[in-house]
């Protein structure tokens, strides 16, 4: 990968406009704290355009709400050009996913509410709502009702709502996510040019996203959180302008390192991103499995298209062949791994030997396939099986296991597991699950035999 060559910005100065020291942040649980934020420690500098990256659930969201001041970390400080914050940071504007228009608002009053804090006389207000909205390619519509524009002509909108404020950082989660293909890339393109004109005021930009190609088009730094808890898993720089705009080998390697970071948790950062920032805090190891939740007609699927590509392909052109979000792709991902169907490797996914003969296989022998090595890899089914053989009427109450899984669990947490081993191990008639009961039995006497 050709990134040590990149600056990070055309205009990153070196004025910390925000920066969070040890950030820690717990939310209550129903009978046990959940740390989000571990020890987050972040700046933010004048001129950056900075991606935060990383699977759902890693705190993205709650990082970028703490920065901003709405969210009170639990431990740690955020600084505001040195002074510690305390409330909402009145130099971030946030655009959000979801519009938040009120729909009995004109456009332009949609706008001005922005400026409502401040206190403006009324035509200094109208003044700049009205270059806002010129601004974003909302002229003519000051007029319109949330209802009579389309999604896009909306989240216009949203932007001009926070850059009217003139934020010094302008924070965005998930800006493009609800928008179409098209109308996304659109408002990309002219955020990515008023950016780089400098034709907002904004000093600085945190984006959430899911997105990695999103973020590799637009920003000059990324932000990588691993999960549970959030940290920091990779910072680096993103691309020169120049290749940002143009799509061309630098950004298909880069976007290709980030999917392979991405869906290999536990790898160190270092062997995939050569430009990572030393001594960034790795996945936690695990003692125990955690099992992802997807449902076996996924995986099969996913299986069966990797057969059909030729038993290899890319991680990115296969999220994209699947009309998958990268959070979506990464469960599977793991599911295959834990199976033993497919390994993903080099940032593509690749079926193993056995995944050709599951793919190969008809219904009957892909179930006993697939017994045999939910049997052996799946740790939670293993356990049933065993339990059960023990049992002297070969069934037990979930209770049991349940109880065991919440000590290394959130009780939710706990609840998905067992329902996803209860899920996979239906599929593979290793056992028999009473919903109503919530007893856990062996369907036949002779599966309760070594299979
Ligand atoms: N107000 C809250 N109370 C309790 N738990 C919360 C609250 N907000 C978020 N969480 C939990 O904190 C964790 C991180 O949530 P957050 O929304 O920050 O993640 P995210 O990375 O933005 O996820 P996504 O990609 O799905 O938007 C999740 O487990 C979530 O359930
Ligand atoms: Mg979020």
């Amino acid at each position: 990968m050709n990134t040590n060559s990149t600056s990070t910005s055309v205009t990153a100065g070196q004025d910390v406009i925000l920066a969070a020291r040890d950030v820690t942040k717990y939310y209550e649980g129903k009978d046990q704290r959940i740390l989000v934020l571990d020890s987050i420690s972040l700046e933010l500098h004048s001129g950056e355009f900075v991606a935060l990256l990383g699977p759902s659930g890693s705190g993205k969201s709650t990082l970028l709400r703490t920065l901003a001041g709405l969210v009170r970390p639990s431990s740690g400080d955020v600084f505001v050009h040195g002074q510690s914050l305390d409330g909402p940071n009145a130099q971030v504007a946030i655009v959000f996913q979801s519009f938040a228009l009120y729909p009995w608002l004109t456009v332009l009053d949609n706008v001005e509410l922005g400026l409502l804090a401040k206190e403006l006389p009324r035509q200094e207000r109208r003044r700049r709502a009205l270059a806002a909205i010129d601004l974003i390619g909302l002229d003519g519509f000051e007029d319109a009702y949330p209802k009579e524009l389309s999604g896009g002509m909306k989240q216009r909108v949203g932007f001009a709502r926070a850059l009217v404020v003139e934020p010094e950082a302008l924070f965005m989660d998930e800006p493009f996510s609800a928008l179409d293909v098209l109308t996304a890339q659109n408002l990309r393109e002219q955020l990515l040019d008023l950016w780089t004109e400098q034709s907002m005021p904004t000093r600085a930009i945190l984006m959430v996203t899911h997105n990695i190609d999103e973020a590799v088009s637009l920003a000059d730094r990324l932000v990588v959180l691993a999960a549970d808890p959030g940290r920091i898993r990779a910072d680096i720089p993103g691309l020169p302008i120049d290749l940002r705009r143009r799509k061309g080998a630098e950004h298909t390697e880069l976007v290709d390192a980030l999917y392979r970071l991405m869906t290999s948790p536990q790898a160190r950062v270092e062997d995939i991103l050569p430009t990572a920032q030393p001594g960034r805090a790795p996945a936690i190891q695990r003692p125990y499995q955690v099992l992802p939740h997807v449902a076996i007609g996924d995986l099969t699927g996913l299986v069966g298209h990797l057969a059909q590509a030729g038993g290899r392909q890319d991680l990115y052109v296969l999220a994209r062949n699947l009309q998958l979000e990268l959070d979506d792709l990464l469960p599977l991902v793991e599911g295959v791994a834990i199976l033993g169907l497919a390994v993903a490797e080099e940032g593509d996914a690749v079926l193993t030997d056995f995944g050709r003969r599951f793919a190969d296989a008809d219904v009957l022998e892909e179930k006993e396939l697939f017994r045999e090595q939910a049997l052996d890899n799946v740790e939670l089914i293993h356990q049933i099986f065993g339990k059960l053989q023990v049992s002297p009427d070969h069934s037990f109450h979930e209770d049991d296991l349940l109880e065991q899984l919440q000590e290394n669990f959130s009780d939710a947490e706990a609840r998905r597991q067992l329902d996803t081993a209860i899920d996979w191990g239906r599929y593979a008639e290793l056992f028999a699950y009473d919903d109503d009961a919530g007893t856990l039995y062996f369907e036949t006497e002779d599966v309760s035999h070594d299979p």
